[in-house]
């Protein structure tokens, strides 16, 4: 599907309606670290390149719209059940505010493309079950354990020192490129040899004696021996200078260490440091990331010219990232301020200025086609078929010219006319719910 975004753009405002506004399937990959219900605001300091940003992590249900929940309950069973599997109100509000973003980030990846949720232990249980419902179950690939600190003081419990970073694919075709990080010096030391270029290398055995199968009986450098590789392999060994000799003339094989790319990265990062107070890279900017986490992320699950989107981008590390790694991207941040720091940091770091786009405005959707009013017939056939006949308030079952087509979010409060926003139900519930939310026609259905 065709973006209707230009590479480069990134919006000012809250992202749920912007992503409402995105194409289906016209992102590669998504980053986000969203605020993590911490219970603490978030300010930067005065004097720093961020100063003026800020933004609260302490919820309520008052930060919740109920439509929100209408939409939860309606549509996406599983996911209401996880939701009210919350120990507490606040814990239940932000699940409810991240799982109708993630729901939008759902349908904006490409079906190739991957999610990375960074948050930390205070929800990543519950997020892990809302990913669950939305991504589903055996599209979780890991939970990345990132080390962010190297000690923490806390009272009467370990040192909290790591984020959690969940990683789900929309589906089985992905992109995960190998990433590698440095060796343990441990290992290093094992590389005790330098060759006439100055390079380093570890010597291994050529001899067959441990292998089971076998191996080949010939003649080298005067020793007679049944070795791993045929004779002719030897001989390039020779010619390509990767022959060592031991004391007593045995041939062992040189491994250099600039041949090796690495240990495979695991799924717990503890080589990426946070970033310090004198490093280059940092704006101030109150839960920055580093450059590097970004790097990886990006490299291992995207291609050079993909889509990079972050919802909730912050100081623009993973938009700095992307660029650097020749991907487009797309970002969003409440905050002006975000907007502003992103437009510098991307200028100061790429020298490249004129083609970053700054909105502040919704934009509109070009995939969706000509959309029916509400009440055609097509809308009523569609949700008769996906609701099976019953009416989605009381579940009777009804014949089709008994059932009513009702906006699941009010149209006076921008519910539209897509079929997302649509349901069934039968005129006596109907009449009790009115302009009101799905909530109230459960808890009236309830009491009665
Ligand atoms: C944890 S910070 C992200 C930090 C970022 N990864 C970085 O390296 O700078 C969370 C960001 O989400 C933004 N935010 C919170 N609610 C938002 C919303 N509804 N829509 C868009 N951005 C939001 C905040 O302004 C804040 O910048």
């Amino acid at each position: 599907m065709t973006s209707n975004i230009k590479p480069k753009t990134i919006f000012t405002g809250d992202n749920l309606p912007i992503m409402r506004g995105m194409n289906s399937a016209s992102v590669d990959l998504i980053y986000l670290d969203p605020p993590f219900n911490s219970n603490a605001n978030y300010a930067a300091p005065i004097g720093s390149e961020a100063a003026g940003a800020e933004f609260k992590d302490t919820w309520t249900l008052n930060d919740v719209n109920v439509a929100w929940l209408d939409l939860i309950e309606t549509k996406h069973p599983a996911l209401n059940r996880v939701i009210h599997a919350a120990m507490t109100d606040s814990d239940k509000s932000y699940l409810i505010y991240m799982a109708v973003r993630l729901i939008e980030m759902h349908r904006v990846l490409k079906d190739t493309g991957s999610l990375y949720l960074h948050c930390d232990p205070t929800m990543s249980h519950y997020l892990k079950l809302v990913m669950d419902a939305v991504f589903g179950k055996a599209n979780f690939r890991n939970e990345i354990v990132w080390k962010r600190t190297a000690a923490h003081n806390d009272s009467a419990v370990y040192g909290g020192v790591h984020d959690i970073i969940l990683y789900y694919s929309k589906g089985n075709s992905l992109t995960l490129n190998e990433q590698y990080q440095p060796y343990s010096d441990e290992y290093l030391k094992r590389y005790r040899h330098t060759d006439e270029n100055g390079k380093r290398f570890l010597d291994r055995d050529l001899t067959a004696g441990s292998l089971s199968g076998g191996g080949y009986q010939y003649e080298w450098n005067g020793i007679t021996k049944i070795w791993r590789c045929p004779f002719t392999t030897m001989q390039e060994y020779h010619k390509s200078g990767k022959l060592y000799y031991t004391r007593n003339g045995t041939p062992r094989l040189k491994q250099f260490l600039d041949d090796m790319p690495g240990v495979p990265v695991q799924d717990v990062w503890i080589d990426i440091p946070p970033i310090n107070s004198r490093a280059k890279e940092r704006v101030g900017y109150p839960t920055q990331k580093p450059l590097a986490l970004l790097d990886r992320i990006i490299k291992a699950s995207s291609h050079e010219g993909d889509t990079v989107f972050d919802p909730f981008c912050g100081c623009a590390t993973t938009l700095v990232a992307a660029d650097r790694l020749q991907r487009d991207w797309i970002g969003i941040d409440i905050s002006a301020k975000a907007a502003e720091l992103i437009v510098e940091r991307i200028r100061d770091d790429q020298g490249m200025f004129e083609d970053i786009i700054a909105r502040d405005d919704i934009p509109n959707r070009t995939d969706l086609g000509h959309i029916p009013r509400y009440n055609a017939t097509e809308n009523k056939t569609l949700l008769y078929g996906e609701q099976g006949g019953d009416c989605n308030g009381c579940g009777e079952h009804f014949q089709k010219q008994h059932l009513e087509i009702d906006h699941i979010i009010a149209e006076s409060v921008g519910g539209t006319d897509h079929i997302e926003n649509l349901q069934l139900l039968c005129g006596h519930c109907n009449r009790i719910k009115g302009n009101r939310g799905q909530e109230y026609l459960i808890s009236r259905l309830n009491a009665s």
